[in-house]
């Protein structure tokens, strides 16, 4: 049986009926998984919190190999620039227009620990982004519309990730919460 036969994935819990498939992080399945969406702020609404001052998380599922979450922002309300402590992460554009900015690291003279805009892009409704950190990729995220849900599959699921500040080129580690 191809575990990624499936038609158009409209509901969360088909989503989750499917994510919990197979018993082991199987990312090219997940991928097919996250291309055949197709959900609506309808079908998310219950998930859905709004604050002011940062954009909110919500656990929608999680079990030892992923982690399913909504996230809503308000404009204004951009991610840190982050990495996903080597796991995958794909996102899906609910509603509105999001903001992607992607750094890759490069040292300072071999030394510092540096990293550098390599590539912005937009996605609308429906969008799918997908980051890895083999790539050694990092990014940041915000709205450009005065909303936007989005939903976020990480696998294996991520308690803390390490933020860095542009302007003072300084790491630190952060301990990911739900609101
Ligand atoms: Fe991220």
């Amino acid at each position: 049986m191809n575990l990624s036969q499936t038609l158009d994935i409209c509901y969360l819990e088909e989503l989750i009926h499917r994510l919990s498939i197979p018993s082991r992080k199987n990312s090219f399945y997940y991928d097919q998984l996250i291309q055949s969406l197709d959900i609506s702020r309808e079908s998310v609404k219950s998930y859905c919190t709004w604050k002011q001052g940062s954009y909110t998380r919500n656990l929608v599922h999680s079990t030892d190999l992923y982690e399913l979450l909504i996230l809503c922002w308000q404009k204004g309300q951009a991610s840190p620039i982050h990495d996903h402590q080597g796991q995958d992460c794909w996102i899906y554009v609910v509603e509105g227009r999001m903001e992607e900015t992607l750094y890759h690291p490069t040292t300072d003279n071999g030394k510092n620990f540096i990293l550098s805009k390599s590539d912005r892009i937009i996605y609308d409704r429906g969008d799918k982004s997908y980051l890895t950190n083999s790539n050694a990729e990092w990014h940041s995220i915000q709205p450009l519309s005065e909303r936007a849900i989005t939903l976020h599959l990480y696998a294996l699921p991520i308690k803390k990730c390490r933020v860095y500040n542009l302007k003072t080129a300084q790491l630190s580690e952060r301990h990911l919460s739900y609101s």
